[in-house]
């Protein structure tokens, strides 16, 4: 068994281009001179015939046509086994609605992410007689291919944006928002798209891992604010950047971690841009960016 992955999505909501966004990114990507990133996704299996996607995003259709590994090897017969959801937001989320012609998976979240999907009867279009929903309690290991099981953990975030309310907690530590350990007999590699702090209970539990894709929304906290795109920080929408004393880039100093790539980036992340400073400097400290279409073996 060969632990094996490909970035899907290596964007975060939005994408890159984003439809209504106008910045430096936007209209680099827009004109062909910086590569354009699809929404948030991850496939990864253990014995390169049996797939599973972590989030399911809004790009899917286009994200699935790209991935040979993925096309139907039969008339209705696929390699997808099973798709697991790391939050409940729509970048991760909306793809599903793309995944309705009675082609059989299993959908793994923790319970509290299968509630907001419940909430919303649109999702009741994955007919729940050909996919099966299944809960999976926090530490609790699950195979969701064969031979690679998934192990949910609570890392500190928020709801999805959609159920915010008055006040919004954007460091909640429970079941809206998980990492993902994946195991195969001999690797361990983690997913976490989405993470508001790096804990030492985190640090703990990621120390020496082969691989992991980590959060990588933002360069630096405040970002969209400087750029003229609103007033949202980093951490207001729960995500930790990658720049600064409390960035991940220090934070994962000295981890011992095999290979650490950053996903689910925002479409002003400067290091989308080949060639950047930000970029070389995340690079010079062992960071690869992800990108739509790569392969990452453990
Ligand atoms: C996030 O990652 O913060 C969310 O996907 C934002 C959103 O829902 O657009
Ligand atoms: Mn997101
Ligand atoms: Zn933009």
């Amino acid at each position: 068994m060969q632990f094996r992955a490909r970035i899907l999505g290596a964007a975060a909501g939005g994408g890159l281009p984003q439809w209504n966004c106008g910045c430096e990114n936007c209209r680099l990507a827009r004109a062909g001179e910086i590569p354009s990133q699809t929404q948030s996704s991850l496939a990864v299996s253990a014995d390169g015939e049996n797939w599973a996607i972590l989030n399911a995003s809004p790009d899917i259709r286009a994200q699935l046509a790209a991935t040979h590994e993925l096309h139907p090897t039969g008339l209705r017969d696929m390699p997808l086994r099973s798709v697991l959801l790391t939050n409940g937001d729509i970048d991760h989320v909306a793809g599903l609605l793309t995944l309705r012609e009675m082609q059989p998976f299993t959908l793994f979240a923790t319970a509290g992410i299968h509630e907001v999907l419940a909430e919303n009867p649109i999702f009741s279009a994955l007919n729940p007689s050909v996919v099966t929903r299944a809960n999976v309690a926090l530490e609790a290991p699950a195979e969701i291919v064969p031979g690679l099981t998934a192990t949910l953990f609570a890392v500190p975030g928020k709801v999805p944006l959609y159920m915010e309310g008055e006040t919004v907690e954007t460091d909640l530590v429970g079941e809206q928002t998980v990492g993902v350990e994946l195991k195969t007999d001999t690797e361990t590699v983690f997913y976490i798209p989405g993470c508001a702090l790096l804990n030492d209970a985190l640090r703990q539990r990621l120390r020496g891992a082969s691989l992991i894709f980590f959060d990588g929304t933002l360069w630096r906290d405040d970002e969209m604010v400087r750029a003229g795109l609103g007033q949202k920080t980093g951490k207001r929408m729960g995500h930790m950047s990658m720049s600064g004393e409390d960035g991940s880039i220090a934070a994962f100093a000295g981890l011992e971690i095999g290979r650490k790539v950053f996903v689910h980036m925002n479409n002003t992340n400067p290091v989308l841009r080949p060639g950047s400073e930000e970029r070389r400097a995340a690079e010079d400290a062992g960071w690869i960016i992800g990108q739509d279409g790569m392969e990452v073996t453990a």
